[in-house]
């Protein structure tokens, strides 16, 4: 079951105590993709908590994945869920004409990009990665699916780093029932 999936995951991903900083625990993704089993159960886990309309049927009809480690799991959702996946990148990676959004990371500015014309209105746009922390990279997916005047479905994430305000902040773009997470 879902909740059997999610103690498992509670106490196989490792965690580093104080990295990349004091105060931080860092929770490895690497910790699951070395582990088959592991990496089923996650993501087992990620489909069952996929915004559904019926058995068989979703309330998205496209799932945006960032780089890096949520291409990991996304290409996983986007096949499972039979959608297209949009790559969100970090500056510079993405050829032709694309969107930007800035964000603020904790050492200053940094910014995600997305292919022009792959997020239309009506889209209904499901926001994938591995991990939220401060928020600060999903809130900037929100707002780039805004900007091409689509719909947020909902956020979908592995891990959340509860002692940050991460929730909080995506709060403002959807009911808290459609913040997923451990
Ligand atoms: C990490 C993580 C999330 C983001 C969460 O990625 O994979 O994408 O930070 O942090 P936030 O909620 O404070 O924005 P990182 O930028 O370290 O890059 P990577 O995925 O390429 O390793
Ligand atoms: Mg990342």
């Amino acid at each position: 079951t879902i909740e059997e999936c999610r103690k498992i995951l509670k106490e196989e991903i490792k965690t580093f105590p104080d990295w990349p900083e004091k105060g931080v625990n860092f929770k490895d993704v690497q910790s699951i993709l070395f582990n088959p089993e592991l990496a089923l159960v996650t993501s087992h886990y990620l489909q069952e908590l996929l915004p559904k309309k019926d058995s068989n049927s979703f309330l998205f009809n496209k799932i945006l994945c960032f780089d890096a480690r949520g291409f990991l799991f996304g290409f996983d959702l986007a096949k499972a869920s039979n959608t297209p996946m949009i790559l969100a990148r970090k500056h510079g990676k993405l050829p032709g004409e694309v969107v930007t959004q800035t964000f603020e990371k904790e050492y200053g500015l940094d910014e995600i990009q997305v292919q022009a014309g792959l997020i239309n209105p009506g889209d209904k746009v499901l926001i994938h990665d591995d991990l939220l922390a401060t928020g600060g990279t999903a809130g900037a997916a929100a707002e780039i699916i805004l900007k091409c005047g689509a719909e947020i479905a909902g956020f979908n994430f592995i891990m959340d780093l509860s002692f940050l305000p991460g929730r909080k902040v995506l709060q403002k773009y959807v009911h808290d029932s459609k913040i997923q997470a451990l």
